[in-house]
């Protein structure tokens, strides 16, 4: 808790200064429960992205609601989740490379279940050779290129000889296969959707027979994300779906699929009205990230975002009722949740009009 933001907490949002991340408490946890019942009634599992929101408490959140443990990005998201007390099943869904980021890997697995994602043998080498340094034994995923063509190995015939080499590595544990079919999660068309993440998602399904058929056993296979998590949730032979968005949804993901509410926004201040056609606010690209797509205005009609600069917002107005002017404020939807939520310290969690909690967004920056 910042306790300057602490006098905050029972006072309506007008009290809240801008740009500020706004949580509807009352939509996020909708969305938890939602999430964590449909996975409650099937084999596969969730396992949430901790990069979406970057805070402890809401990681714990999630597993009350029956996730089965938590991915990150890095390492030093995985810290602040120890550090926040969620100590098992931690997953990093990525390579960790370079000396100090290995090392502080297996300096975590003294405290903790941190696992990794592998796609490369030296990485394997230096990972294993760490880990009996530390004395730690470490759970490891390799990672399969399902068509994303971002990480991972692109046949089952690598994925193989790196599982047999993790497996033959004193230090490390095989414990399964990541996929991430990122480039479907978005497809607006649902025929689509499902079609192109069924297909992504064979090869990695291949991949784990393959290695099967050599005598090795696959525990887990993890993929999906939110746009998929009941397409590929659904798919046997999947054990766990690595969904983040859902929690607040965004711009980017309007329109994929109407089972979450939107539960984040930037709150922003008009600080101009220059013309009746134009509106400039106190949400620029430090506040809001245009990576995927621009931030929308919540319930604000006829008036669209044109373009954010460093320090402001640019909004043409169609409307010519519109009467807002210096002083109102505007809540916009996030382009992109998770680029968004990292330029910012601390989340306000907001019921019935008035301030509950101010929560640390604790990993904002962590991206090492
Ligand atoms: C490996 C991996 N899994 C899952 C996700 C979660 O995706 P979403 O936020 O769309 O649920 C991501 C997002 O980038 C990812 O990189």
């Amino acid at each position: 808790m910042f306790s300057s933001e602490a006098r905050l907490i029972g006072l309506p949002l007008a009290a809240i200064d801008t740009p500020a991340l706004v949580i509807d408490l009352e939509a996020m946890e909708d969305n938890i429960v939602r999430m964590g019942t449909y996975f409650a009634t099937r084999p596969s599992k969730l396992r949430p992205h901790f990069k979406t929101h970057k805070c402890p408490i809401l990681a714990h959140k999630q597993l009350a609601a029956g996730a089965v443990g938590v991915a990150c990005a890095k390492v030093e998201e995985a810290e602040v989740l120890v550090a926040g007390g969620v100590l098992h099943n931690i997953l990093i869904a990525n390579q960790v490379v370079t000396r100090t980021k290995i090392f502080k890997l297996m300096g975590l697995n003294r405290h903790a279940e941190v696992m990794v994602c592998v796609d490369d043998s030296g990485n394997v080498a230096e990972l294993a050779e760490a880990a009996q340094t530390f004395g730690v034994e470490i759970g490891v995923f390799v990672e399969v290129n399902v068509g994303m063509n971002r990480c991972g190995v692109d046949t089952a015939q690598a994925a193989l000889a790196l599982v047999r080499q993790v497996s033959n590595s004193k230090g490390l544990r095989f414990v399964g296969l990541q996929g991430y079919e990122g480039h479907d999660v978005k497809i607006v068309d649902l025929a689509q959707r499902q079609a192109a993440a069924r297909r992504d998602i064979q090869r990695l399904i291949e991949t784990r027979e393959y290695i099967e058929r050599s005598g090795i056993q696959v525990q887990l296979v993890d993929a999906g994300g939110t746009g998929t998590y009941n397409i590929t949730g659904e798919i046997p032979g999947i054990d766990e779906i690595q969904a983040g968005s859902y929690l607040f949804g965004d711009v980017s993901y309007l329109g994929v699929l109407e089972d979450f509410r939107p539960s984040l926004s930037v709150l922003s201040t008009v600080v101009s009205r220059p013309a009746r056609d134009r509106i400039i606010t106190d949400m620029g690209l430090k506040a809001a990230s245009t990576d995927q797509t621009l931030p929308q205005p919540v319930e604000v009609p006829g008036v669209q975002v044109r373009k954010l600069a460093e320090e402001h917002c640019y909004l043409a107005v169609d409307d010519p009722a519109n009467e807002l002017s210096v002083g109102d404020r505007i809540a916009f939807l996030p382009g992109h949740v998770c680029t968004t939520v990292n330029l910012h310290d601390r989340y306000y969690g907001v019921r019935n009009g008035l301030v509950e909690v101010v929560w640390e967004i604790a990993a904002r920056g962590k991206s090492r």
